[in-house]
């Protein structure tokens, strides 16, 4: 694999999956096959579990790690072509790319969306600039329209968790005070569509994603009885695609209880994390038994690592 900036970058996911879980019984197995080897993470946003767990799926596999926050120490990066740069951006971002490619192996990359600018953030400009520039493999840590390591982590989840052979995943959207990427739905989404599950999508009106990832996904505007037989309920929120970046309802009504969880075939809750307790979900529901977002956080380093691995063994 040259580059993971998106699910289709994998051969086959459900391949890749029964790796990963295979690579987690033995994380260190493959400990030399990045030994003399770097990666650089630079994050121009926030992180917790992307930056310690893709730190730690290189180190299992012997790489030197190089973690630079770029949103706030890095010189602001200009992206377009044949600007006159006498504004605030100091150095063009077919510099950088060059010179942070001489230092490592490999280049991950966290960018979020704008929420302000629909089409640049479909042309994905960070992810897409370093790959024409940087000439070395590009992971996406997360950006403005997907997060692939974490729909990978999800389904290693799922696949642990399961107890039949095709269950019904839920993804539900739940209120948040402010405007969400859609990054984590859209890899979600993308990632139930490359397996055959029961997968619905639930959320008010108004909070369709793009219709080009959902594609003949079935949405149910009733959170209630989607939830019927679940035995997953994966939720997330995320504003509005068509009225882009814009949260167009903020019902406390979405957030997940124990009564709501009732509904459901005794489901499991997953959630990405982070997540704000008693707004997208209850903490009766975060706390019990059947929330299984610590372990899906612990499945990102398997997910990194499986990927790494990927991209080493083609270097
Ligand atoms: N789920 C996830 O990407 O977590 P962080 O934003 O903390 O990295």
């Amino acid at each position: 694999m040259q580059h993971y900036t998106s699910l289709n970058d994998l051969d086959s996911l459900l391949i890749t999956v029964q790796e990963a879980i295979e690579l987690k019984k033995n994380q260190l197995q493959f400990k030399t096959l990045g030994e003399g080897k770097t990666i650089c993470l630079l994050f121009f946003n926030n992180s917790l579990r992307t930056r310690l767990s893709t730190q730690k799926a290189a180190q299992n596999l012997g790489m030197n790690t190089i973690v630079m926050n770029f949103g706030s120490e890095g010189w602001e990066l200009e992206f377009e072509d044949g600007v006159v740069m006498n504004q605030n951006k100091s150095e063009h971002v077919k510099e950088a790319a060059k010179v942070i490619a001489q230092y490592c192996d490999i280049v991950a990359i966290r960018a979020f969306a704008s929420l302000t600018d629909k089409e640049k953030d479909k042309d994905e400009m960070v992810i897409n600039s370093f790959k024409k520039y940087a000439g070395i493999p590009v992971v996406n840590m997360e950006s403005a329209t997907g997060h692939p390591l974490q729909a990978l982590a999800d389904a290693i989840t799922i696949e642990e968790f399961k107890t039949v052979k095709k269950p019904k995943v839920v993804l539900s959207w739940a209120p948040h005070p402010k405007a969400l990427p859609h990054a984590v739905a859209n890899s979600f989404v993308e990632m139930m569509l490359l397996q055959d599950m029961d997968f619905v999508i639930t959320h008010p009106k108004g909070y369709e994603l793009n219709p080009e990832i959902t594609k003949n996904s079935t949405i149910e505007y009733n959170q209630e009885k989607a939830f019927e037989n679940a035995d997953f309920v994966y939720v997330k929120n995320w504003s509005s695609f068509n009225d882009y970046g814009k949260v167009v309802n903020t019902d406390v009504n979405w957030m997940i209880t124990t009564d709501k969880m009732k509904i459901t075939n005794n489901a499991k809750f997953m959630h990405c994390l982070p997540v704000r307790r008693n707004v997208i979900v209850a903490d009766e529901v975060l706390d019990s038994e059947n929330s299984i977002v610590i372990q899906q956080a612990n499945n990102r380093t398997y997910s990194a690592q499986i990927v790494l691995k990927k991209i080493l063994e083609n270097l």
